[in-house]
């Protein structure tokens, strides 16, 4: 039976280019699990899109004295075309500034409230003398009072990983102007998230062993030292505004409102499909699986308000009683990805942009560099001198080469055609059983969202292969006895057409090339597309996934003998080892 996977990815805000910590924190690990669903024939959507507000977007315009939308439009085009090019294959990729997010949002916030799990409060808030204005919590900076680092964030603390309340914040200071800001009170809506506390413990502690044991560690304790009214309103001018007289000045709160994109996004698809009841297939269905790929640092987000709102809404354009929304199956956050030994910092220009290494290297090199150190279970690095040899060492000569090298040897002894075997002799058929029983194995990692091992997994079967088609030497087989080096290349193209969709998920670009090379009329995946449509009066551009053949390719084939082989290139290119001290040079 085919299941129903929700695949979301954290909403990228968009204040500046995307950059390898996306790729490795979030992006890239979807999109391999979207990728390998979609081959195992399930029915995947994933979503996404631009976190429009919040003060990183007011920050920037603030900086270059433009307006928020301005900076959001400029960047989220931006997103469109580099994730296009890395093949991050969103069903939808929107953003937080459209007609319809808007009104999920606002929905969500008055169905709370009629639910009662909304109260209005006086609250302290950090004032600015000098510019007349509150302060929003990413604009303060000071000391935090959980851990003592001097440089929490007022919304939270990048050491200790907490929340917090900028008036909190020991000794705060104005990121703007350096100024100690006065404390004012003014008055907000909060989510009662006490209110919750049993029903989280409750599906924090039953059915999560799957999870991974640092997320689900973190929230639980989140929960035991108490849960605490969170303000879910902002003293603000960009943004969603509260749905309520007398609130005109005020605007939800940006992590109020940017988890329900998931939602409002799985919303648009449906309707832009001409299904809008589709998205219900995932949100009202308890079997359906919502998977949420964020970094470490949105771990609560995640596991804890957005699922309270969701339990708080109960229901919403749905009429039967009995439908309530499914809550996330899992959160498989990833740690972070340093650079060359230090954390990566936009301020200092120690980062990695994706747009830029787009201008350079294969999409499919990047993407298996990045996963291969994917921070899984620890913080890990990008290291160019790494980045280089494992291409030269791993997707080049282990992979690349052993398709070049049958495929081109086809071409040369056997008229460029699967060649007809004689009997399989017991190291033919080892090699065909060790690549087709790597579907359960690499397989079983995938669905648990293990990428690097089976990465390594599908990896090892293409060591094998190499080691296979050493021992055979068809280029010596070929001069005394033409049937034993025809049974060797029809094992190794079976061998090699395995592989290519086990690696699939994770190098789609070459799949696809090899899959033509191999024959095949018509494409693994489905393309990619940037599509625009009239959104309220403006032009609203999305990123789309037209749906391919991948279905059912999850399982292992049987090239047949015979077959017309396409002219092949190389899948990949070898880089000049001198390329590392050349990039590392224009870090920092
Ligand atoms: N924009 C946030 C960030 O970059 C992530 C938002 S994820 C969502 O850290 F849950 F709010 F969608
Ligand atoms: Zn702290």
């Amino acid at each position: 039976m085919a299941e129903y996977i929700h695949v979301s990815i954290a909403w990228p805000y968009a204040n500046g280019d995307l950059h390898v910590g996306h790729l490795a924190g979030a992006y890239l690990p979807a999109d391999i699990f979207a990728r390998y669903h979609r081959l195992l024939g399930n029915h995947v959507l994933m979503v996404s899109g631009s976190d429009s507000h919040g003060t990183p977007i007011s920050l920037a315009a603030d900086k270059e004295g433009v307006t928020p939308r301005e900076i959001f439009e400029r960047y989220h085009k931006r997103f469109l075309d580099t994730q296009q090019r890395i093949g991050i294959s969103y069903d939808l990729f929107t953003h937080t500034d459209t007609k319809n997010h808007h009104k999920v949002a606002q929905d969500i916030f008055l169905k709370l409230l009629e639910n009662g799990y909304l109260y209005r409060e006086k609250q302290k808030q950090l004032y600015s003398e000098t510019e007349g204005r509150f302060l929003p919590d990413r604009y303060v900076e000071g000391t935090c009072p959980i851990c003592g680092y001097e440089q929490a964030r007022g919304d939270q603390c990048d050491n200790c990983g907490n929340l917090l309340n900028a008036v909190d914040l020991i000794n705060p200071r104005s990121k703007i102007d350096g100024s100690r800001p006065v404390v004012r009170e003014t008055e907000h809506f909060f989510l009662d998230l006490p209110a919750f506390a049993d029903r989280l413990a409750e599906y924090l502690g039953h059915g999560k062993d799957h999870w991974r044991p640092n997320v689900l560690k973190f929230s639980q304790r989140y929960i035991e030292q108490g849960l605490h009214g969170r303000p879910i309103t902002r003293d603000l001018e960009w943004g969603i505004p509260v749905p309520l007289d007398g609130w005109e000045g005020k605007r939800l709160y940006v992590w109020f409102e940017a988890v329900m994109g998931y939602l409002s996004a799985s919303i648009e698809w449906a309707e832009r499909m001409g299904e809008p009841e589709r998205w219900k297939d995932w949100w009202y269905n308890p079997d359906a699986k919502m998977y949420y790929f964020i970094g470490k640092d949105n771990i609560p987000f995640h596991t804890l308000i957005w699922p309270a709102e969701l339990m708080g809404v109960g229901r919403l354009y749905e009429d039967d009683e009995s439908k309530s929304f499914t809550l996330p199956y899992d959160v498989p956050a990833n740690e972070y990805m340093n650079i060359e030994g230090a954390q990566a910092s936009k301020s200092r220009g120690w980062a990695i942009w994706l747009p830029k290494l787009l201008e350079r290297y294969d999409p499919d090199a990047i993407r298996y560099y990045i996963a291969s150190v994917m921070p899984e279970t620890r913080d890990t690095e990008f290291r160019w001198g790494d980045f280089v040899r494992r291409n030269n060492d791993e997707l080049v000569a282990t992979w690349g080469n052993l398709v070049n090298r049958m495929l081109s040897f086809a071409h040369k002894h056997f008229e460029g055609r699967v060649p007809e075997p004689g009997e399989l002799r017991p190291a033919d058929k080892e090699i065909i059983a060790k690549a087709e029983g790597a579907f359960k194995t690499v397989g079983a990692e995938l669905g648990a969202c293990h990428f690097r091992a089976a990465l390594r997994k599908a990896m090892e079967v293409a060591h094998e292969a190499n080691r296979y088609l050493d021992q055979a030497a068809p280029w010596f087989q070929i001069k005394e006895d033409r049937q034993q080096a025809a049974t060797t290349v029809y094992t190794i193209l079976r061998v090699i057409d395995n592989l290519k969709i086990l690696l699939a998920p994770y190098l789609p670009f070459s799949a696809e090339k090899l899959h033509r090379y191999l024959g095949y009329e018509r494409p693994i995946f489905g393309r990619q597309v940037i599509r625009t449509y009239e959104d309220d009066g403006r032009e609203h551009q999305v990123l789309t996934y037209e749906r391919g053949d991948a279905e059912g390719l999850w399982e292992p084939s049987r090239l047949p003998a015979g077959r017309e082989l396409r002219p092949s290139e190389p899948l990949f290119a070898k880089l000049d080892p001198s390329i590392a001290d050349e990039e590392l040079a224009k870090l920092g």
